[in-house]
């Protein structure tokens, strides 16, 4: 059994000052001086060892390296330079000065960047080495390399975008608007007068402490995405079409279909002349579009203080095709009903235009129609998921299936 004992490297004495031996020396310095940079290298990022183990290790290399009095750099004046005979003192001091202009700079800028990876957490050099394998000297190069994981869109996203997509081909833009909203935009605006009992329909999460406040200037989690229609009529005059996708909130509990967060996609059509039957029309080429031409719609009437008339729009099911069974058991996502409720629309009320008269919007001159979706409720629909609470709950797993 042969036994290797590895002993540090420590600078030698030269006994006779040859060419050779003096070239030898050097590189055996180098050698050593690279050997160990690597090994430290490899330690500093090591994100098994901790920061203080990290910091500690790379100081006693750049002590036993550099350090002032004990420093290997410094032996080489001790050892080699006052040793040499005087015909050789020359020769030997610029020897020293080369190994000491070249590799020493190289040491100290090594020492001051790895200083700041040792400092860092474990965890940070994880991810560090995710993206980037700083240990370069020690890189197998025939290895694949490390890939950056691609990200994909969101299901909701792209559901979203899907639907604004569609729409736009039609020639609407998208507009957006806060979150925060305030009583006038996300109510009175849009007919909703004060204590009416419709407000009760749609269970408002209210800013706490504006009680000061005169009630149109409270503020709350806008309930839909309504209110843009509202502040988009403010700023643009007609006509517009406009589409816009934005999250909403209401006091919910979470449950498989439920969430006190969502989204929706409203739509304004404002002009002269419009109709229901533009209404009808545009939204069966959209429904067309996104589930394919094969669906049916169908409108029943309904309630919203903003459009007069008001409907909601049923598209046939898409997982049934309408026949409310899917072999011979019942098709749950239409309860069985063959239709599936999509939407909420009708004819904008001129109430509404009332409170935006004077920026072009005279009830007796133009006329439009608005709708508003779910759109987390499509992308159920779309994907065949049982759960709503999987799309905010950020499972990877879940979301690698979208990818
Ligand atoms: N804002 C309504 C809701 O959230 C939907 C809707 C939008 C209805 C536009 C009619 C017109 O239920």
């Amino acid at each position: 059994m042969s036994v290797q004992i590895i002993v540090a490297y420590t600078v030698p004495k030269l006994a006779d000052y040859s060419e050779r031996e003096l070239d030898e020396a050097v590189a055996h310095f180098r050698l050593a001086l690279k050997t160990e940079s690597s090994e430290i290298d490899l330690k500093v990022c090591d994100p098994a060892l901790t920061p203080a183990v990290r910091q500690d290790l790379l100081r006693k290399f750049r002590d036993r390296w550099l350090g002032r009095k004990s420093g290997l750099f410094g032996h080489l004046n001790d050892l080699w330079l006052k040793n040499a005979p005087p015909d050789r003192k020359k020769h030997v001091g610029q020897l020293i000065n080369e190994v000491k202009q070249t590799d020493l700079p190289q040491i100290e800028q090594l020492v001051k960047e790895r200083d700041l990876i040792a400092r860092q957490s474990s965890d940070a050099i994880r991810s560090l080495q995710v993206f980037d394998d700083v240990t370069t000297e020690s890189v197998d190069i025939t290895l694949p390399g490390a890939r950056r994981p691609i990200g994909a869109e969101h299901p909701i996203l792209k559901t979203s975008r899907e639907i604004v997509g569609v729409f736009q081909k039609l020639g609407y833009s998208v507009a957006e608007g806060p979150v925060v909203e305030t009583d006038y935009y996300n109510f009175e605006a849009l007919n909703f007068p004060p204590n009416h009992p419709a407000r009760d329909t749609q269970d408002t999460l209210f800013i706490a402490g504006q009680g000061a406040k005169p009630q149109r200037e409270r503020l709350l989690l806008r309930t839909h995405t309504s209110p843009v229609q509202i502040r988009t009529m403010e700023k643009m005059r007609p006509p517009i079409r406009i589409v816009i996708p934005g999250v909403v909130h209401r006091n919910d509990p979470p449950d498989a279909s439920h969430s006190p967060m969502f989204n929706q996609i409203e739509g304004l059509a404002v002009d002269t002349n419009i109709t229901f039957g533009d209404l009808k029309g545009t939204l069966d080429y959209a429904m067309k579009a996104l589930f394919g031409s094969s669906v049916k719609t169908h409108f029943r009437p309904s309630f919203f203080p903003f459009t007069e008339p008001s409907a909601e729009l049923y598209v046939t099911c898409f997982i049934c095709g309408g026949s409310g069974k899917r072999g011979s058991d019942p098709c749950r996502p239409c309860k069985q009903t063959g239709w599936i409720e999509v939407l909420g629309c009708g004819m904008v009320d001129p109430n509404v235009f009332e409170f935006v008269k004077d920026n072009g919007y005279d009830p007796k001159r133009v006329s439009g129609f608005a709708f508003g979706m779910g759109t987390d409720r499509l992308a159920l629909l779309k994907y065949g998921v049982d759960d709503l609470q999987l799309f905010f709950q950020g499972d990877v797993r879940f979301l690698e299936m979208f990818g």
